[in-house]
C-alpha cells in the first residue's frame, strides 16, 4: 500500500536521499526545507507530491507545517523527523542560544510533529514514525555533548511512543547514522578532522545517505510492523568501539 509521507529536512543530504527513495517506490511524499526557492526546485527536480518551507525554530510552526501537510496530503501516515542540527564544540565554548536552538530542532520540533500526527494514525490504526538519531546519541560524543544529548532523547522519545502506541498499530524507530558526508559533516569539522573521524571507523568510509534510505523504506512497510521502539545503528561498526 502506497502511503502519505511528511519528511523534515529533506532540501538536502539523508532527507533528500529519503524522499527520493519513497517516491521511487510510489509513496506520496512532501518535503521541507527553510529556502523557498530551493525547495520548490528540488520539489520540481523530484517531482514531489508537494514542498513546504519554514523555519523549525519558528513559533508555531509545528502546527504550520502539520496542517500544511494534512492539507496537500489529505493525512499522514508515515513522518520522518529527520532535520538536525550539528554543533561541535567544547561544552564551555558552546554559545547558550545554541543551547535552545539544538533542543529545539533536534528534540522539541520532533516531539510536538509527533504529537500532532499520533492522533489520525490511531484513528486508522496505522503509522509509522522514523526519527533520525544518531551514533552520538546512543554511544556518545566527545565534543558534542549538546547533540548528543538530543539524540540520546530520540532514543528515549521512540522507545516510549513505541510502548504507548503499540496497540494502534503505529511503530516508531530511531535510526542511528554515523558519519554520512553530508553538508551537516563538511560544514562542522575541517577536513583533516573528518579524515580523523574516518580512522575510527571499523569499515573505513562514509555511510552512503542511500543506505539510511533504504532502512526507511523497510521500516515503513508492512513486512516491519513487528520492528518497534528500535533503537538501530547504521554506522559502518562505530557504535563497537
Ligand atoms: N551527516 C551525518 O554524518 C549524520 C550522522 C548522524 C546523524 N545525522 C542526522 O541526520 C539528519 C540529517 O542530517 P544531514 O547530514 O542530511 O544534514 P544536512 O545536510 O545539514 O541537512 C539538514 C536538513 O535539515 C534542514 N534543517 C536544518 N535546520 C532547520 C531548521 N531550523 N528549519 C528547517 N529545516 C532545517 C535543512 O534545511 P535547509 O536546506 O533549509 O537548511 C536540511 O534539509 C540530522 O538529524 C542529523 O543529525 C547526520
Amino acid at each position: 500500500m502506497k502511503k502519505k509521507v511528511l519528511i523534515t529536512g529533506s532540501s538536502r543530504g539523508i532527507g533528500l536521499a529519503i524522499a527520493k527513495k519513497l517516491l521511487e517506490d510510489g509513496h506520496q511524499v512532501i518535503i521541507t526545507g527553510r529556502n523557498y526557492e530551493k525547495l520548490s526546485k528540488t520539489a520540481i527536480e523530484i517531482n514531489a507530491s508537494g514542498y513546504i518551507a519554514g523555519d523549525l525554530l519558528e513559533e508555531g510552526f509545528s502546527q504550520e507545517l502539520y496542517s500544511s501537510a494534512v492539507g496537500i496530503l489529505g493525512n499522514i501516515d508515515v513522518l520522518v523527523n529527520n532535520a538536525g542540527l550539528y554543533k561541535w564544540s567544547k561544552i564551555e565554548e558552546v554559545p547558550l542560544e545554541n543551547i535552545e536552538q539544538i533542543l529545539k530542532v533536534n528534540l522539541q520540533f520532533p516531539y510536538e510533529l509527533c504529537r500532532l500526527v499520533v492522533p489520525e494514525m490511531k484513528k486508522q490504526r496505522w503509522g509509522r514514525i522514523v526519527n533520525m538519531g544518531s551514533i552520538s546519541g546512543a554511544v556518545g560524543e566527545a565534543n558534542a555533548s549538546l547533540y548528543s544529548a538530543t539524540k540520546a532523547g530520540l532514543i528515549g522519545l521512540s522507545k516510549s511512543l513505541a510502548l504507548e502506541l503499540a496497540e494502534f498499530g503505529i511503530t516508531v524507530n530511531v535510526i542511528n547514522p554515523g558519519w554520512v558526508k553530508t553538508d551537516l559533516a563538511e560544514t562542522s569539522l575541517t577536513t583533516e578532522q573528518l579524515n580523523e573521524q574516518l580512522e575510527m571507523v571499523p569499515q573505513r568510509r562514509w555511510i552512503n545517505p542511500d543506505e539510511i534510505a533504504e532502512l526507511v523504506k523497510y521500516l515503513i512497510s508492512d513486512s516491519a510492523y513487528g520492528i518497534t521502539g528500535q533503537s538501530l545503528n547504521l554506522c559502518c561498526g562505530l557504535s563497537l568501539g
